[in-house]
């Protein structure tokens, strides 16, 4: 891998210093989907590329908070910066429909015939199709300003992981790689090859039923109280991490919940959960560190799907200043957390 550029490492610093973000200018704010121009839905049902993205990206039919519709796939202050691209073809995730292309003559590309009107809708592509994630940074930007590089990557990876979760769920699992590239890093899973220059993230794991997949959420931290009892989260967390990254569960009461809680965005009250799963890495930017974000978020998204299978409430925290650990393997920067509670 290749030294970050100097942007990105002044990127994750500024993240790290807790530069505010200032005040929301909602007058701004971008659209938190991609919109199909013309869409053609997707089956829900079976095991295709309809099914894997209903049960990994697509909006939740039964979820609206704050006018956002909540998706499968979390995502950190409901901004949803990642498009998900299928054969080429945008997801729409609120009308669960993928793109059919431009259809009417303003859209044609200039000196360029407007493609046929009665050219009918393209069928789903084939279950083996790439799943292609891209990042709008823009709509994470909008709302955190200079704290945005960690969280879009972190939310990069919940996107990576919940499709390689649907894809075990489904039975047809898929490997996960990354092109690293600051705020504008993809991630590809394919049934087949990597693609070149790509990071290997991992496979599917061992799948969940699709009721652990659907009930999925984030709880308040006011219902994360112990006891907890912990299904070995911790070791889940490290079958997606890398080298120089570390996960560990630290329980109800621990000295360091009261010192997490000032180094985290928003100062959530961490003093009283039943837990809280850390994952952390290079202190500095480093070569690995983009990869080790998208990881990071692996670990906390199969965590909390285990979590989740084992009756636990949780609710993720990615977004910290300046909150180094000391522990046996080294110094470690906490780079995304995972609160739970019984
Ligand atoms: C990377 C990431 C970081 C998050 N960080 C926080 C956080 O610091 N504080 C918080 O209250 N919620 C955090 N969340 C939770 C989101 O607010 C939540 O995912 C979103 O509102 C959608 O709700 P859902 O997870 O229930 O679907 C985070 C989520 C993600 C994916």
């Amino acid at each position: 891998m290749t030294a970050p550029t100097q942007d990105t490492a002044a990127a994750f610093r500024l993240a790290w210093s807790g530069a505010d973000p200032g005040p929301t200018d909602h007058a701004t704010r971008p659209a938190e989907a991609a919109i199909a121009t013309r869409p053609v839905p997707l089956a829900r049902d079976g095991d295709g590329t309809g099914a894997l993205l209903a049960l990994s990206l697509a909006a939740d039919p039964d979820r609206v908070v704050g006018g956002v519709r909540l998706r499968r796939v979390p995502s950190a202050g409901g901004r949803y910066p990642v498009d998900a691209r299928v054969g080429g073809r945008v997801h729409d995730p609120l009308a669960h429909a993928l793109d059919g292309g431009p259809a009417t003559p303003d859209r044609a590309a200039p000196g360029r015939a407007a493609p046929d009107r009665t050219e009918p809708d393209r069928a789903e592509p084939g279950a083996h199709a790439d799943v292609v994630l891209d990042l709008v940074p823009e709509r994470t930007v909008w709302r955190y300003g200079p704290r945005s590089l960690p969280v879009l990557l972190l939310d990069l990876g919940h996107a990576a992981a919940a499709v390689l979760a649907a894809a075990a769920t489904l039975r047809r699992p898929r490997t996960a790689h990354l092109v690293p590239d600051g705020a504008h890093s993809r991630v590809v899973l394919t049934t087949g090859p990597a693609p070149d220059d790509a990071v290997g993230l991992g496979a599917s794991a061992d799948p969940h039923p699709a009721a652990v997949l659907r009930a999925r959420r984030s709880a308040p931290f006011e219902n994360l109280r112990p006891p907890v009892a912990d299904p070995g989260l911790d070791r889940v967390a490290r079958t997606r991490l890398g080298a120089g990254q570390h996960a560990a569960v630290l329980g109800a009461g621990h000295p360091l919940l009261a010192a997490l809680t000032r180094r985290a965005c928003g100062l959530p009250d961490l003093t009283g959960v039943g837990g809280l799963l850390v994952v952390t890495g290079d202190v500095d930017p480093g070569p690995d560190t983009v990869a080790q974000h998208v990881r990071a978020s692996l670990a906390v998204h199969d965590a909390w799907l285990a979590a989740t299978a084992a009756g636990l409430a949780a609710r993720p925290v990615g977004c910290w200043v300046e909150a180094v650990l000391r522990g046996p393997g080294g110094r470690g920067r906490v780079q995304h957390a995972l609160a739970l509670g019984g």
